[in-house]
């Protein structure tokens, strides 16, 4: 892989709309990442275990970015660390055990977190008051300690918050629900909820794991308007690179160890290769100013697909979010909450979505099969890579048009609460 490209055994080329589960934002394997990984390991090693000078740096650059950032804790695994880390002190800190998260977004792959991100309609209960599903078999959850909300729907939050304002611990969102391919978070929604989480004592916690760098190194909190107590980054942080980060208030960090009670350790956090990656790429995210390069890619899909679907009247939609954007087909509504894509999500074969990613891998793009189509653009592509994808595309929905017009994509009357 390298760039916006990656290539199979027999070494045919894809443009890739993976890129490594979202990581890689400048694209595959960037040589200035590269080599500043490279000479950390000629000159220093792999693993220091114990403060080293590059994790000071990387976490005041943190602080000197993100809003919400004024301590930072780096952590060595994936995204799920450092949301697990923020839910237990939020436990620690407000004595409560519950927490609020909404139907279809996906937070790690921790017991606790891990509860209605593509529930079957059948166990989820009423649209206007889902029921948490635990998302495998084997969870040692508690019962009912994790409380579902609908995103976009303020009434219900509000219901939520007047039922179980006092016993929540935390709520935890996405700015962008990118776990359902893109859904935006209406901004005065995102208001609601942290003021509510004001009222209440509840501590706020953003999963910008997939937002955070791809949208702007400043996060998705940055772009809307409201900061939360904490915020958790990975992914785009290292561009691949193992590396991950809760950052928040002081006040509300200095509940972690070694200062506070609520136990955070790892052998691996602040792993070097992570932090050097992450620094580099950071760094170079500024310096090339990317995101208004992929925000103009993403755009331009978004707009020339939805043209397409009206011109030749097929029932599909297009939503974007800078470089993430999802193509829904079988629906022209917007897409704002979990049970819009339901259907598709608990299968997550529907037969449409794999002949579209077939078409694409015969026109020589790679989409990475999930419940969704979402599709991750990245500095390193052009717009002659883009507008491959949008005649592809194209072609493809003109050709499947009754098929994607017929289909049933939202259960009649589970779509809104
Ligand atoms: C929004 C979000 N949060 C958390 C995670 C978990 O991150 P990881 O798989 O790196 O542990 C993911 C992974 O896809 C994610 O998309």
């Amino acid at each position: 892989m390298e760039g916006q490209f990656i290539w199979d055994v027999d070494g045919r080329r894809y443009i890739d709309l993976h890129a490594a589960y979202g990581t890689a934002a400048l694209g595959h394997n960037d040589p200035h990442v590269r080599s500043a990984v490279i000479e950390a390991l000629e000159t220093e090693g792999v693993l220091f275990g114990t403060a080293h000078p590059r994790e000071v740096e990387l976490s005041e650059l943190l602080v000197s970015e993100i809003p919400c950032a004024e301590m930072v804790a780096l952590c060595g695994g994936g995204g799920s660390d450092p949301l697990y880390f923020g839910y237990r002190l939020a436990r620690s800190l407000t004595g409560r055990k519950r927490l609020l998260k909404f139907e279809g977004g996906y937070h790690g792959w921790h017991d606790e977190l891990a509860v209605s991100v593509r529930p079957r309609l059948e166990d989820a209960g009423p649209a206007d008051a889902p029921q948490a599903v635990p998302l495998s078999a084997g969870f040692a959850q508690k019962e009912g300690h994790a409380i579902i909300g609908v995103l976009n729907d303020p009434n219900i939050l509000e219901r939520i918050f007047e039922q179980y304002g006092r016993e929540l611990a935390a709520a935890v969102i996405e700015p962008v629900c990118h776990a359902g391919g893109c859904i935006p978070i209406d901004r005065g929604f995102l208001q609601l909820l942290r003021d509510l989480c004001t009222r209440h004592g509840v501590i706020l916690m953003f999963d910008e794991v997939m937002t955070g760098f791809r949208h702007s190194v400043q996060g998705a909190q940055t772009l809307l308007g409201v900061t939360p107590d904490l915020a958790a980054f990975g992914k785009a942080m290292g561009n691949g690179y193992q590396v991950s980060a809760l950052v928040g208030r002081r006040e509300v960090m200095s509940g972690l160890s070694p200062l506070g009670p609520a136990f955070y350790s790892g052998t691996f956090c602040g792993h070097l290769t992570g932090v050097v990656a992450s620094l580099a790429t950071i760094r170079a995210m500024k310096e090339r100013q990317i995101h208004a390069h992929t925000q103009k890619l993403g755009d331009h899909v978004r707009e020339e697909l939805n043209r397409a679907a009206a011109e030749h009247d097929i029932r599909a939609i297009c939503q974007s979010f800078g470089s993430i954007y999802c193509l829904y087909l079988g629906t022209d509504r917007p897409i704002r909450n979990y049970r819009d894509i339901a259907m598709d999500a608990h299968s997550k074969d529907s037969a449409l979505n794999r002949q579209y990613r077939l078409a694409l891998l015969e026109g020589g793009i790679y989409m990475h099969p999930y419940y969704s189509n979402r599709s991750f653009l990245s500095a390193a592509h052009t717009m002659e890579e883009v507008s491959r994808i949008v005649d592809v595309t194209i072609d493809f929905m003109r050709r499947n048009r009754d098929a994607i017009n017929s289909r049933v994509s939202v259960p009649s009357g589970a779509a809104r609460a």
